[in-house]
């Protein structure tokens, strides 16, 4: 109406000019999103000038309308993480503008430069670069591909790695890492030993005595908090899951790794749990799918500094909050649109402090629908926890760390599960006496989260009623399990 009026069309910035590529766009598209979309680098195609940016612009205003590009799960509001990949409101606002305007150019001399990507380890003079042994082929076609390469670190002693940073070394096929840590040495069994390597869905296939953390694309290095590290016994070997996305053509890859050490020991070592229950069931063709997991008290107070939510494919959204003892609420993560193949390793900006008895809650949503695009069945059939493909999981790393090392035990005992070895003399086998007799324990282990996950009243046995709550699916298993161990209340 007013446009008629006026006699000429208004823009979407209601009274304001468009927007223009070289004043207002470009400053955007430089910021968010050429360190992905550039020769070289993950994206599929360079966002760089004026033509690359003009011939899609309706495609990418969608993209960037919808959330989708950047790829960056966690919903703001829900945890402030560094490296954040989010446009400002006003930054879409503009976008769009843009867009409907119909994508002018502007003056070529309000054209901000370039930013440029600096070559090289960006933390400095590494103490040792891993490269992964032989380069590896992605083939042009087909599935993704989760690779594990397993690499002796060849410690004399033990560490504390206060930073790290992973280089693909070919951005168009790697598409994101996660890099576990194995002095068990169970992952050499398990690799082909002319690569050095195995491929697996769903876990790496052993139980990692830690993990550094995951990269994705977009995720800057950074050094842990001064005075903390993480504990790397000597002997470790280290297991680089890439997970690899074929680009059309066939292409070779060879990442490498650099780590840096402590130079004098630590006061605190970082301590992992994975937050999960170990049995739940989604039934077939259920869209909104709700698996809660039963809070968990921490035993300490506990600084947070990062989390890794985890499902598989029938995963759609996760949310992990913690509830004070006074009763407020602070969330830690929300991902509304789970996506697989975009997980990460979210570290705070700033830490978060929780005093001992906090609860944290996790719930999670499964779309095990023909809704579901990802759904690896067809059509769709009951799916349970477990390790494959086909199987779903719920996991929640979180890295903490404690004002004393009695208090790391505490945490680290915590039901849920510590994922392996966190400092020296750690509460976990280390030995091989101590692994054997631990093996044979894997079955009090399993009953632990069992009691954790379904002994509701806590009066450390299974009611009738209780047992009731035990999956179908998982029954046959378990029950002879709780029989044997005295835990079943006739
Ligand atoms: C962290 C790296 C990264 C950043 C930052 C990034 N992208 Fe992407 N983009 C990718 C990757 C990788 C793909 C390929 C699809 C996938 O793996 O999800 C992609 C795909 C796309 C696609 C094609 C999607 C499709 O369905 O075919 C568009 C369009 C796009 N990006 C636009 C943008 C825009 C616009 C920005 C900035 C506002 C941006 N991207 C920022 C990595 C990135």
């Amino acid at each position: 109406m007013t446009s008629l009026l006026l006699g000429f069309t208004l823009s979407p910035l209601s009274l304001g000019e468009t927007p223009t590529w070289s004043k207002d766009v470009a400053p955007i598209v430089y910021k968010h999103c050429l360190g992905c979309h550039r020769t070289g680098s993950v994206g599929p195609f360079e966002l760089r000038t004026y033509k690359d940016v003009s011939r899609r612009a309706d495609f990418l205003g969608d993209m960037v309308a919808s959330n989708k590009m950047p790829p960056w799960k966690p919903e703001a509001g829900h945890g402030s993480f560094k490296d954040e990949m989010r446009l400002s409101d006003k930054e879409k606002a503009t976008f769009a503008a843009w867009v409907a305007g119909d994508a002018p150019e502007g003056d070529a001399k309000d054209l901000p430069p370039q930013p440029i990507f600096a070559k090289g380890w960006k933390l400095g003079q590494p103490d040792k670069v891993i490269t992964i042994p032989k380069p590896f082929d992605v083939p042009a076609e087909g599935k993704d591909i989760y690779q594990y390469f397993v690499i002796p670190l060849e410690l004399t002693q033990d560490e504390a790695l206060v930073g790290y940073e992973f280089e693909p070394g070919n951005a168009k096929v790697v598409h994101h890492s996660i890099m576990y840590l194995d002095h068990t040495h169970s992952a050499r069994k398990i690799m082909d030993p002319k690569t050095q390597s195995y491929h697996r869905f769903g876990g790496p296939g052993f139980v990692p005595t830690g993990s550094l953390g995951a990269w994705t694309p977009g995720a800057r290095p950074s050094m842990l908090p001064k005075g903390t590290g993480r504990y790397i016994k000597k002997e470790s070997d280290l297991v680089i899951q890439i997970h690899y996305h074929p680009s059309g053509k066939p292409e070779t890859d060879q990442s490498r790794l650099a780590l840096y050490y402590a130079k004098t020991p630590p006061e605190q070592y970082v301590g992992s749990v994975l937050i999960r229950p170990r049995y739940f069931v989604i039934p077939a063709g259920e869209s909104k799918h709700i698996v809660e997991t039963k809070p968990i008290r921490l035993p300490v107070d506990v600084t947070v500094l990062s989390i890794a939510p985890h499902m598989h494919l029938l995963g759609k959204e996760i949310k992990v909050i913690a509830q004070l003892p006074n009763g407020k609420e602070i969330p830690l993560i929300w991902i509304r649109d789970w996506d697989f193949n975009w997980q990460g390793s979210y570290f705070y900006m700033d830490p978060i402090d929780l005093p001992a008895g906090t609860v944290i809650k996790t719930k999670a949503i499964y779309n095990n629908s023909t809704s579901n695009p990802k759904n690896p069945n067809h059509p769709p059939k009951v799916v349970t926890w477990g390790e494959e493909t086909t199987d779903e999981m719920l996991m929640c790393l979180i890295s903490v760390i404690t004002k004393t090392k009695e208090d790391m035990k505490k945490f680290l005992e915590m039901p849920g599960g510590p994922i392996g070895s966190m400092m020296p003399g750690s509460v976990f086998p280390e030995t091989p006496e101590e692994i054997a007799e631990a093996k044979k324990n894997r079955g009090k282990i399993i009953l632990q989260t069992l009691m954790w996950q379904f002994d509701k009243n806590e009066d450390g046995f299974l009611s009738r009623e209780e047992i009731q709550e035990l999956p179908k699916e998982n029954r046959d298993q378990i029950l002879p399990l709780l029989r044997v161990m005295g835990k079943l209340k006739d």
